[in-house]
């Protein structure tokens, strides 16, 4: 064997060499993450994280202690709105631990409201998602000279009467409303939210610098 094809089998032995160990330590990092996907711990749907369905009753989201569930006859027409939770009527777990089920209800003269939002309401009372459409904060402030709701975050109005309509801001789109109905006195979902809830993926991409 003369010194050149001795040199040609030494630069093919390391070549091998080279592939086995690429392909040894790619193999490794792939099993390692499926390995570490496999290891993660899921999120758990605890109860009060589950979410909201139809036949939930409404309870006060403000206040300790046993949960209350919104009375019809404590809702005065044209009062700043209250926030509430839903409760499984038959645990009667509160879904309090995600906040895309916190909802906002207010009551108005049943005439002032646009002809759509009257056909989800019970006798002048309304329910929307507080989650903000914007960039997820809670809906939380009155603004009594509009009748509105405002988003503290931006600024971001919502004009309850009318299918949740944004009035200034940033929101892209309404609140979803949720449909209602009573029974023995007491606020019942009567749906789920009519449109998605929160922030949408394209949203929150636009905005996140924001
Ligand atoms: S998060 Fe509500 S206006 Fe920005």
């Amino acid at each position: 064997m003369d010194e050149r094809e001795v040199r040609l089998r030494q630069s093919r032995r390391r070549l091998f060499l080279k592939t086995v160990i690429g392909t040894g330590i790619g193999l490794s990092l792939v099993s390692a993450f499926y390995v570490g996907a496999s290891l993660r711990p899921r999120e758990e749907v605890t109860p009060e994280k589950e979410p909201l369905k139809p036949g939930d009753i409404l309870v006060y989201a403000q206040g300790g202690g046993e949960p209350q569930p919104i009375r019809l006859e404590e809702l005065k027409p044209n009062d700043p709105f209250v926030l509430a939770y839903p409760m499984d009527p038959r645990t009667r777990v509160v879904k309090s631990g995600e906040a895309k089920n916190t909802v906002l209800v207010a009551r108005f003269d049943p005439e002032e409201l646009s002809p759509e939002t009257a056909q989800h309401a019970v006798e002048g009372v309304v329910a929307y998602s507080a989650v903000c459409t914007h960039l997820g904060c809670i809906v939380s402030q009155w603004v009594a000279d509009k009748k509105a709701a405002l988003c503290p975050c931006h600024g971001g109005e919502y004009d309850l009467k009318d299918g949740a309509k944004v009035l200034a801001g940033p929101p892209p789109r309404p609140v979803p409303q949720l449909p209602l109905r009573v029974e023995d006195g007491v606020l019942v979902a009567a749906g789920e939210f009519l449109g998605p809830v929160g922030v949408q993926a394209s949203a929150s991409a636009c905005c996140r610098h924001v």
